[in-house]
């Protein structure tokens, strides 16, 4: 697991979909750094739990919250549920994402909806709700991409043009927020070694970037796939008093894989 370059001590992170892949990375990662960390979910339970308890076992409080981004219900209940028993927020990251991996041409129109919904609706309303929570507390939220925003991947069109549309409200929330010193920035992941991109690989073959995760280390001049852990770092950097000039940009941490 990651080694602690910054001190969150003191400090409330939620990140969504932390039950698995560079969610649960950086949940963890939070913790060791100091930071109490709100664990949310939408349906794997038992993952979730299992965070918790790692966050836990770095001296830290857990909060396990279930929600479905794609439901503004759901979305309003959990943001609901932080302000009643926790009270305020420091690091908001917005890392769940879901889609279904297919070709524009294919998309029905619940693919796009429900896409939509779980990306950018579920933003809007995650910021809506934290910023009140956020106020005078020097805090940060995190965006994360995705290369797909700048190469063409099997079947990721759809979440492409919500990634994009995170990536400008990263940019305009940037600017409107920096005046109460709330610092919004994101990461641009290229390939990351996590359950979802094996599952992506598996269902459309990986067009050019292939099935085989050998295939994108070849494709990636630092030879190599991420782990989880080296986009949690990138996230945490962004999460630093280090970051604090940074103003609406996203990141590239890709090892090179957008260069070539
Ligand atoms: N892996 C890559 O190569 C890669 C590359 C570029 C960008 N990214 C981006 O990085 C982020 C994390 O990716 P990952 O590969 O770590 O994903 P992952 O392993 O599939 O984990 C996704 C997480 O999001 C949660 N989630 C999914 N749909 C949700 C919904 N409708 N409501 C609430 N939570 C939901 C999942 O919860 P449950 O398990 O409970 O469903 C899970 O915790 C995503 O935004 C992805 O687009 C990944």
């Amino acid at each position: 697991m990651g080694r602690v370059t910054y001190d969150f001590g003191g400090r409330v992170a939620l990140v969504t979909g932390s039950s698995r892949g560079i969610g649960r990375a950086t949940a963890t990662l939070l913790a060791k750094s100091g930071a109490d960390v709100i664990v949310h979910y939408r349906r794997d339970g038992d993952a979730a739990r299992a965070v918790a308890a790692e966050v836990e076992r770095h001296g830290r409080h857990a909060h396990l919250l279930c929600a479905d981004l794609g439901s503004a219900e759901a979305v309003a209940a959990m943001m609901d549920a932080v302000a009643r028993d926790v009270g305020h927020l420091d690091l908001l990251v917005a890392n769940a994402a879901a889609t279904a991996f297919k070709p524009i041409t294919e998309l029905k129109a619940h693919n796009v909806s429900r896409t939509l919904e779980t990306v950018v609706h579920s933003f809007v309303a995650l910021v809506q709700h934290a910023v009140p929570l956020m106020r005078g507390r020097g805090a940060s939220i995190v965006t994360v991409s995705g290369f797909d925003t700048v190469r063409v991947i099997e079947g990721h069109g759809m979440l492409a043009a919500a990634k994009s549309a995170l990536e400008t409200m990263t940019r305009y929330l940037g600017v409107e927020l920096a005046a109460e010193d709330i610092a919004v920035n994101g990461v641009m992941p290229g390939m990351v070694d996590t359950d979802s991109a094996r599952t992506w690989a598996e269902r459309t073959g990986g067009g050019d970037l292939g099935q085989d995760p050998a295939n994108w280390a070849r494709r990636t001049p630092r030879g190599r796939v991420a782990m989880p852990v080296e986009i949690a770092r990138i996230v945490a950097f962004l999460c630093s008093d280090d970051a604090r000039w940074l103003v609406g940009q996203t990141i590239v941490a890709d090892g090179g894989l957008t260069l070539v």
